[in-house]
């Protein structure tokens, strides 16, 4: 009797599983051909939507919106900080003042990944406020050379009405202080979404 039970274990392992696993659903992925997407998910065309604001990282004073958060006791010694890593919950505005229109925040971590010169690595949520895109986010997550401008960063995905984004945003720095390091950048991104 165990001979036969440890056989049909055996059998199990070697024949398709959806045999021998009763009640289990196997249809936990599928893939659909592209002309059915829009269809299946009612996307409707894919349209094209560009943003213009500016980026205020504010790390001095009483109310910083980006903090450090880590960084390994190399840091210092380095010429350009790297492995310090910081959280933002930073302001985007329409125009470049402090006092302008807020449309949204970033949110989320940069930090300093390159040895030989200043690049950041961001993972970013832009959350957008206003309008239309009130509600809806864009993904940032990419290399920020942040000395270069303009720069470019690519835009990785998207949710509400930038659901399946994908596109690059145009970084240039407007305004660095290099007392305080609070930074002003300006953005213009292009995203592809339906
Ligand atoms: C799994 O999906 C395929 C294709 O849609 C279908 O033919 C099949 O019957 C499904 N199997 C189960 C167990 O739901
Ligand atoms: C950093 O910490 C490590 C481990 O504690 C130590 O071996 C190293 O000497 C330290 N380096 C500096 C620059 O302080
Ligand atoms: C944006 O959406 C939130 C949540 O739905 C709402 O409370 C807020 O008033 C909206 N803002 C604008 C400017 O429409
Ligand atoms: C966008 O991000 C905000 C803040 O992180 C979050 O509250 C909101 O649910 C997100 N919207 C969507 C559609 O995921
Ligand atoms: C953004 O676009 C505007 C209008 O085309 C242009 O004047 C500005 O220089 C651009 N800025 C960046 C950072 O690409
Ligand atoms: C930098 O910030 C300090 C402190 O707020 C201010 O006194 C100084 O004027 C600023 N420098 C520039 C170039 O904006």
């Amino acid at each position: 009797m165990m001979k036969v039970v440890i056989l049909v274990m055996l059998v199990c392992l070697l024949i398709e599983a959806a045999i021998c696993v009763e009640g289990d659903d196997q249809n936990w992925s599928t893939t659909q051909h592209e002309e059915d997407l829009h269809v299946n998910l009612g996307l409707g065309k894919e349209k094209v939507t560009r943003l213009h604001f500016y980026f205020h990282d504010i790390i001095s004073g009483k109310k910083p919106t980006a903090m450090k958060i880590a960084q390994p006791n190399t840091t210092n010694n380095s010429p350009y900080l790297f492995g310090v890593l910081f959280m933002a919950d930073d302001v985007l505005t329409v125009g470049p003042e402090s006092t302008s229109k807020i449309v949204g925040r970033a949110q989320g971590l940069y930090g300093s990944a390159d040895q030989q010169e200043l690049g950041l690595v961001m993972a970013l949520t832009l959350h957008f406020t206003e309008g239309k895109y009130n509600g809806s986010n864009l993904s940032i997550l990419g290399r920020n050379g942040a000395l270069h401008s303009p720069r470019e960063l690519p835009i990785v995905g998207g949710t509400g009405l930038f659901r399946f984004a994908r596109g690059v945003a145009i970084a240039n720095t407007y305004n660095f202080n290099s007392t305080t390091g609070d930074a002003v950048v300006e953005y213009n991104v292009t995203a592809i979404h339906y």
